[in-house]
């Protein structure tokens, strides 16, 4: 009887203290750049069914669509924080969405964990706000090195999305690093949601680049590759992580065969021994190849429930104290040192942000399907000219 008391007490005080946790995943799900956002939620989905708890604590997604929207981005975030009641927000994908949702998440002393955006802007200068990958001028002085060292390009014109903070960054490094190698670069500029860049492409042909580097994402530069090869264009064609999407083949067809991009994971390049239990794992629930973004988005998520595990385990009262938690949580998600990752080993710095090395895929239109993001290369932190 004794005994059975005692064990009907744990049990009572363990439900009595176990809480429910909600991390709101906020991502481009319909508009622009739906892709981005279907890619990381089936990879936060599945790091979930790994780890669906927290030092005994139930975690819960509370998934939020920005529409591929600056604005619904910030009233996203606002709305997991006030209604939901979210310990934690995951995303955003887009640098402009982070930006957006980052103010609210800043102001509001929510921590938020961007698995994806590049920008260096995202974090600067914020205390609840992280990311799980490289930024920008890391990623733009790979391109360069890439470019200048493996392709022999010494000339390039460089095509700009304006309304894309990613873009207008990653094109300002792109160009710095490219010239400190010695290379010649040209810009012209387009907009978000442009199809017609006949005018852009005529003006890049006439300074006759070796390459083309397109820094936005992969509806506009799979346009962009389409009509630059219609007009005659016969160099490279480069790209930032923005281009990864089935979309850029499906849109771009055989133009776009042979672009080289940089990106943040290739299953060809497992970097880590989760790398290949993720592959695994991923092409068991989806029967497909995963991408970069699920890696990402598989990372990010783990990278928050372990965070949250450790604040409880030595915490646990911080359950009832939802502020308490998410205080304790921001600047526990940035003591991630050496995290096992899907893509890489990760340590977040004391600024918010991951060093991890730079992938290079190039596209093979016509491999088979899951093979046409073929690994052509790995950039590591140490090559990029400073
Ligand atoms: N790095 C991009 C940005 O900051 C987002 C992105 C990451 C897109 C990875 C595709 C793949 O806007």
């Amino acid at each position: 009887m004794r005994k059975l008391l005692l064990v009907a007490f744990v049990v009572l005080s363990l439900v009595a203290f176990a809480a429910t946790l909600k991390i709101g995943v906020v991502l481009p799900m319909t508009g622009g750049i739906s892709a981005f956002g279907q890619m990381t939620w089936e990879g936060v989905q599945l790091a979930h069914q790994l780890k669906p708890t927290a030092a005994g604590n139930e975690i819960k997604l509370v998934l939020l669509d920005n529409r591929s929207e600056k604005t619904e981005a910030a009233n996203a975030v606002a709305r997991a924080i006030d209604k939901e009641q979210v310990v934690a927000i995951l995303g955003q994908v887009a640098s402009s969405h982070s930006l957006a949702g980052g103010a609210v998440a800043e102001e509001k002393h929510v921590p938020m964990l961007s698995p994806s955006s590049t920008n260096p802007l995202v974090t600067q200068g914020k205390k609840y706000v992280s990311r799980a990958c490289f930024i920008d001028p890391f990623q733009g002085g790979a391109a360069a090195v890439f470019a200048y060292k493996k392709l022999g390009v010494r000339s390039v014109v460089v095509f700009t999305d304006v309304e894309q903070d990613y873009s207008v960054g990653l094109t300002n490094f792109f160009m710095k690093a490219f010239r400190k190698l010695g290379g010649k670069v040209k810009q012209v500029f387009y907009k978000t949601g442009d199809q017609d860049f006949t005018a852009q492409v005529s003006i890049a042909l006439r300074y006759h680049p070796d390459a083309i580097y397109i820094t936005g994402y992969y509806p506009e530069a799979a346009l962009i590759s389409r009509q630059a090869r219609q007009l005659g264009f016969q160099g490279y064609i480069m790209g930032g992580d923005g281009l990864e999407a089935p979309e850029l083949i499906k849109i771009g067809g055989e133009a776009v065969d042979g672009i080289y991009f940089t990106t943040h994971f290739n299953a060809r390049g497992a970097a880590t021994e989760m790398s290949k239990k993720f592959v695994k794992m991923y092409e068991e629930k989806y029967g497909k190849a995963p991408s970069a973004l699920g890696a990402l988005g598989f990372d990010a998520y783990l990278i928050i429930a372990e965070a949250l595990e450790r604040v409880l385990s030595k915490n646990p009262s911080l359950v009832n104290d939802l502020q308490g938690l998410r205080d304790a949580l921001a600047k526990e998600i940035r003591n991630t040192k050496n995290f096992e990752g899907a893509s890489g080993f990760i340590t977040i710095d004391e600024n918010g942000n991951a060093i991890k090395s730079v992938v290079v895929d190039v596209v093979k239109v016509n491999a088979p399907a899951g093979q046409q993001f073929d690994f052509a290369g790995i950039v590591n932190p140490d090559e990029i000219p400073r």
